[in-house]
């Protein structure tokens, strides 16, 4: 691994506030990045998630914290405001409205600069900085102007628009240029480096060098521009199949496993969404979907029953609470045709849940529906895959995820197309096992051959790289999942 020490930044820490002290957070990405931010003597900043919260050092389980306090403006103008109803929705394909107000850019403008003061007096000499992610798009160049001894990559977990939604956003220029002050500008699929370079050469008269092994399988490669030379790629982020693998193994699974089952009754076949109650996720068509097929008769709610879980998010921003209104009462309309005494049709948990519960429910689910309208991966499409060691279960997966690039072996749907999410549906749930077993181990071949581990190696490996990085340097690198 790379001798220079590895800082992060990233809007959350990868903590959580316990009755006595921290925790760190779950998920694959802060798994793969804490051992390496300690071992190499960096520091992971970002914000705690509760408002005027500690400013500055402190240590978790040996690892170096930096947090960036937010007041309660802040969050609402930088954090709801600029990075939740103005960048998410026009990210995600617009199908929300963003809001495009001044004071909440000024604001977002304002946190970012915080960002980037603070890494640039808290990074060691020759650090590599690597900064995650739409709420602090501004913080490359920001840093570049202080530190030029530093790595700085950027890699942005969701979609990056085209350039025709992108031209939408008033401070368009600003934030190409805030992410031209990186070394490295990753992004999950080859379309959203191909929109960013192509907004770069638009915006702001960069010229992109093509014929370039980064290039090689449709990004974009180099981005010559009046700062200098910013490398662009596609790396799709995947999750710690280890981790899912052991805890899908486990006794403690296998009960829960069985007790889930029965306690929904024993039902012929579960159909699982798990998601984050989020407007992108597509978990209304969903239901919709499912209801008609109970109306029509081609399923049945005593055989067939849906479980969705949905984690409480962004409960500040106007769209988030109207799609929760919009599931909650969908649930309630087709349990109140379809349901029997003491026998919903759809279980419905409005709740997080620890990993350890969510694999043993993977594991009861011989469907999952991962149906978002747009979504730059979807790692719960991944974690599902994970958890079927007996190589049965169908997922149903939305063409318009990053997931779908490599998980072809779904059933691939578009969640806008009503009959043809009841289409797959039925597909999935009267697949044969032979059919299931096929499928479900070539999806279980690619995910468990690509971790997040290797993804953030792979990025690091390439951010090292001296600027201008030659083609012979960087080839053989496995750009490819
Ligand atoms: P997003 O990052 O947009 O939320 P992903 O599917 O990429 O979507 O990642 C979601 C992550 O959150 C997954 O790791 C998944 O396990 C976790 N998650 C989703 N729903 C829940 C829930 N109800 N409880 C706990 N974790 C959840
Ligand atoms: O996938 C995008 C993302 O912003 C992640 O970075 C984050 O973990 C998740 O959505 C949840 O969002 P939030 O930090 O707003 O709760």
């Amino acid at each position: 691994m790379t001798p220079r020490p590895l800082v992060i930044a990233a809007n959350r820490l990868p903590v959580m506030r316990t009755t006595d002290g921290w925790e760190t957070s779950p998920g694959g990405l802060v798994r793969a990045l804490l051992p390496m931010v300690t071992e190499t003597g960096g520091v992971w900043m970002g914000w705690t998630g509760v408002p005027d919260d500690l400013e500055g050092k402190f240590e978790v389980d040996g690892v170096a914290m930096h947090s960036i306090s937010l007041s309660e403006r802040e969050i609402e103008e930088y954090y709801e405001g600029f990075s939740n109803d103005t960048i998410w929705p026009l990210y995600h394909d617009a199908i929300r409205d963003s809001g495009y107000h001044a004071s909440h850019w000024q604001t977002y403008s304002e946190v970012n600069q915080r960002f980037a003061d603070a890494l640039a007096a808290a990074a060691p000499p020759d650090a590599m900085i690597w900064i995650h992610d739409y709420h602090l798009q501004l913080v490359p160049a920001m840093l570049r102007s202080q530190r030029n001894d530093v790595r700085i990559g950027y890699f942005n977990h969701i979609p990056f628009p085209p350039p025709e939604l992108f031209a939408r956003l008033p401070w368009r220029t600003e934030i190409i240029e805030g992410l031209l002050g990186a070394d490295l500008v990753g992004f999950q699929r080859d379309r959203g480096a191909r929109n960013f370079a192509g907004l770069a050469e638009q915006l702001t008269g960069a010229q992109i060098e093509i014929d370039h092994p980064l290039g090689r399988d449709g990004s974009p490669g180099l981005v010559h521009h009046a700062q200098g030379i910013t490398a662009v790629g596609a790396f799709p982020i995947s999750i710690d199949v280890g981790e899912i693998e052991t805890l899908s193994a486990g006794r403690t699974t296998r009960q829960q496993y069985n007790a889930i089952r029965n306690r929904l009754g024993e039902p012929e076949v579960i159909l699982l969404g798990v998601d984050r109650l989020d407007y992108t996720k597509g978990i209304g068509n969903r239901l919709s979907a499912f209801g008609a097929l109970l109306d029509e008769g081609r399923l049945d709610g005593s055989r067939h029953i849906l479980v969705q879980v949905a984690t409480p998010t962004r409960e500040g921003v106007d769209h988030y609470r109207e799609e929760r209104h919009e599931i909650e009462r969908l649930v309630g309309e087709i349990n109140g045709r379809h349901a029997r005494l003491g026998f919903p049709v759809i279980h419905y948990l409005y709740r997080s849940l620890p990993l350890e519960e969510l694999v043993p429910l993977y594991r009861a689910g011989d469907v999952m529906l991962v149906t978002p309208f747009r979504d730059g991966m979807n790692l719960v499409a991944k974690e599902y895959v994970a958890t079927r060691l007996d190589d049965d279960g169908v997922l149903v997966l939305s063409e318009f995820t990053g997931a779908a690039d490599e998980m072809t072996e779904a059933v691939l749907v578009n969640p806008h197309d009503e009959e043809a999410l009841k289409s797959a549906i039925l597909t999935a749930v009267e697949m044969n096992r032979h059919e299931r077993r096929n499928r479900m181990r070539s999806l279980r071949a690619k995910i468990t051959s690509h971790d997040v581990a290797e993804w953030a190696r792979r990025f690091l490996n390439i951010l090292e790289q001296p600027e201008n990085p030659k083609a012979q340097e960087i080839s053989g690198t496995g750009l490819t999942p």
